[in-house]
């Protein structure tokens, strides 16, 4: 299905059906505006944790909240009407108990119309991936690079960089595939494991930073959109709105200063009519 003729809104199912297809295409969003643009191109809209840092200057995803995903992914559900919106469960708030993980899922999906959840983590969370899917809960995976595990990773690396730690990232992508995630996130490997990774699970794997093996593709928009200015090495930057913003409020002051601020005459012409 080209993403010209789709009307309905896609469903995890039409994304685990689109395994081997034409790639699809994933970008996360977190305010209305964005994600009407995402929207118009995009089959999956991710309300990815990531605003922790990209909204509010956060350090890592690690602080980021259930009301802050909650409040963001109700504003990204009302301004779409194609794409899946998935939405981030943030750290601690599905890692202790398979109990704690439904409840915090459910709670999402209710408050946002988000059709499916993401949480990071292989092996140690199949189990939890398999409660959540068994009662109704799609869930989306994510390994090898795991942002939430920033403090126990050491920093934001590459990860399988040395043959041996192969196989336990690979045993992490299939048993959440087997554990009934509907697509998995890859960040953050090279092009011989994903690919390792894409032929061995039977759901598409959406890559960042993992190359274009995988089954679909995912980036931070504001980091594809030259807008947050720290970007991983691997992000192709499609846009420079931080120039075009900087440019803008400069133009804007200028204006200002030097009183020649269109609006404000309009709003004199009408005073004086
Ligand atoms: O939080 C996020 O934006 C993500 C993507 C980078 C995959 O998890």
């Amino acid at each position: 299905m080209s993403s010209q003729n789709r009307t309905a809104r896609l469903t995890s199912l039409d994304i685990r059906g689109r395994k081997g297809g034409e790639p699809l295409v994933a970008l996360t969003a977190y305010t209305a505006p964005m994600a009407r643009i995402v929207d118009e191109v995009a089959e999956i809209t991710l309300v990815g944790d990531s605003l922790g840092m990209v909204v509010y200057g956060l350090d890592s995803t690690v602080p980021v909240t259930l009301e802050m995903m909650s409040l963001h992914g109700q504003a990204v559900t009302r301004a779409t009407t194609r794409s899946l919106v998935v939405i981030d469960m943030p750290f601690g708030s599905y890692e202790e108990s398979r109990e704690q993980a439904f409840r915090n899922a459910a709670r999402l999906l209710k408050e946002t119309g988000a059709g499916a959840v993401k949480l990071e983590g292989g092996s140690r969370m199949a189990e939890t991936v398999r409660f959540l899917v068994e009662r109704g809960v799609p869930v989306m995976g994510h390994v090898g690079l795991t942002p939430q595990a920033v403090n126990t990773l050491g920093g934001y690396k590459a990860q399988g960089r040395s043959k041996a730690e192969w196989p336990a990232i690979i045993a992490d992508a299939e048993e959440i595939a087997s554990a009934g995630a509907f697509s998995l996130v890859i960040e953050a490997v090279a092009e011989p494991l994903a690919t390792e990774i894409t032929n061995r699970i039977a759901i598409p794997t959406i890559g960042i930073g993992a190359s274009a093996v995988c089954d679909g593709q995912i980036l931070v928009l504001d980091d594809m959109l030259g807008l947050t200015g720290r970007a991983p090495k691997f992000v192709k930057t499609y846009g420079s709105l931080a120039d075009d913003v900087r440019k803008a409020v400069t133009d804007y002051a200028e204006d200002v200063r030097s009183r020649q601020f269109p609006g404000e005459q309009h709003v004199y012409a009408l005073k004086a009519e």
